[in-house]
């Protein structure tokens, strides 16, 4: 079975690594194909467990717009430059072969027939979900709703590929919106956009019943993330309010599995070793750092943290590009697994890092 995944292209290299860990995270065996910038490809993904490696991708991918199934994909010359005369007579042959299609199968009560372009191809987008509509409509007798289908029919062309899909689960774009930092009960600024949240936790290896740590957890962000795809939480922070706060924030997610502590980092001592850190430390910008320079809050948290991780656990961080992160690690013997660069403004570059212990 196949799958073709819109994704976001807000960033560069994030949504196809979250895409990478997530399959590792929940074993699902896959060859990963770029058609173009934002066009994923997820081949021979296997029969058995498909319907659930479909629904844990849509649960969990905050890069990702969109999955859906593959009805079939066709190879296609390069399609730029190419007269709208040509273009629509090669469309009308492919979907003459779209005929033998057993439809019935995709459609169940009623239909609607979508085309997304991607290169700049020139196709008459409306043009040609007439067509194919007409003709699903002739073949299934199946009525077109525009607005709320049951079934969607999804037409994707690039440059060089045509990919006839059908979604059969929706992501949950609301999320998203739903979750933003001032739409929570407990809000202070400062806090990270959910989507980099859910980011982060999902490059971080976690899966259902791990232990997750952020011991900045601020508001909660990141935690109520991680307790969204059923990890179980331990939040700490400097601030009580912050504990508190976060508390507030899981409950109204629904997330229940954590213990919180009104603590100082470099003073953790947990009984259980943790799977994963997921954090966003104080630098200073617009996060309190208590007076302390950001490079020595960085060092005595990765220090203190050593401790508290499990041999195999990573842990992903957010930093300022003006930090010398990779002094520390070195100094601390961590390493890097890998590194993304999140431009925020003119004078702020996030970079997101991934790191483990060395042995
Ligand atoms: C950037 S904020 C975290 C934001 C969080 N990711 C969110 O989404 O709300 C950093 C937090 O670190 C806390 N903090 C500062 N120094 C600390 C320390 N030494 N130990 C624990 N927490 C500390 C601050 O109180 C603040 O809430």
């Amino acid at each position: 079975m196949d799958l073709i995944l819109i994704q976001s292209q807000e960033h560069e290299t994030l949504p196809l690594a979250e895409l990478k860990a997530v399959l590792k995270a929940e074993n699902i065996v896959s060859e990963i194909e770029i058609i173009t910038k934002g066009l994923i490809h997820l081949k021979n993904l296997k029969k058995d467990g498909y319907i659930n490696s479909y629904q844990v991708l849509t649960k969990r991918l905050g890069y990702t717009h969109e999955i859906l199934e593959v009805i079939t994909i066709r190879d296609l010359d390069d399609l730029n430059g190419c007269s709208h005369e040509t273009i629509e007579n090669l469309f009308d042959g492919i979907f003459e072969d779209f005929k033998a299609i057993e439809w019935d199968t995709y459609i169940e009560d009623d239909f609607c027939v979508r085309l997304k372009r991607f290169d700049n191809v020139p196709v008459d987008t409306i043009g040609f979900e007439r067509k194919l509509g007409g003709m699903i409509k002739v073949i299934t007798k199946a009525t077109v709703n525009l607005d709320n289908p049951t079934s969607l029919i999804k037409l994707i062309i690039s440059e060089n590929k045509l990919c006839l899909t059908t979604r059969r689960f929706k992501l949950d774009k609301k999320h998203f919106r739903e979750v933003k930092p001032h739409k929570r009960p407990f809000f202070y600024p400062g806090s990270m956009d959910p989507k980099l949240a859910r980011g982060m936790v999902n490059i971080s290896n976690i899966k259902e019943g791990h232990l997750v740590l952020d011991p900045f957890c601020g508001t909660g962000g990141i935690l109520i993330e991680a307790g969204l795809i059923g990890a179980k939480l331990i939040g700490s922070d400097i601030n009580w309010k912050m504990k508190n706060g976060t508390s507030i924030n899981l409950e109204h997610y629904g997330v229940t599995d954590y213990e919180l502590h009104h603590l100082d980092v470099r003073e953790m001592k947990l009984v259980d070793k943790v799977d994963a850190v997921v954090t966003d430390p104080p630098y200073g910008i617009s996060s309190s750092t208590g007076g302390e320079e950001s490079e020595s809050i960085f060092y005595q948290f990765l220090d203190s943290i050593a401790k508290n991780i499990k041999k195999s656990g990573v842990i992903t961080i957010a930093s300022p590009d003006s930090l010398n992160l990779d002094k520390i690690l070195n100094e601390l013997k961590f390493e890097l697994i890998e590194r993304h660069e999140i431009k925020m403004h003119k004078s702020l570059t996030r970079v997101i890092s991934v790191i483990s212990k060395k042995d």
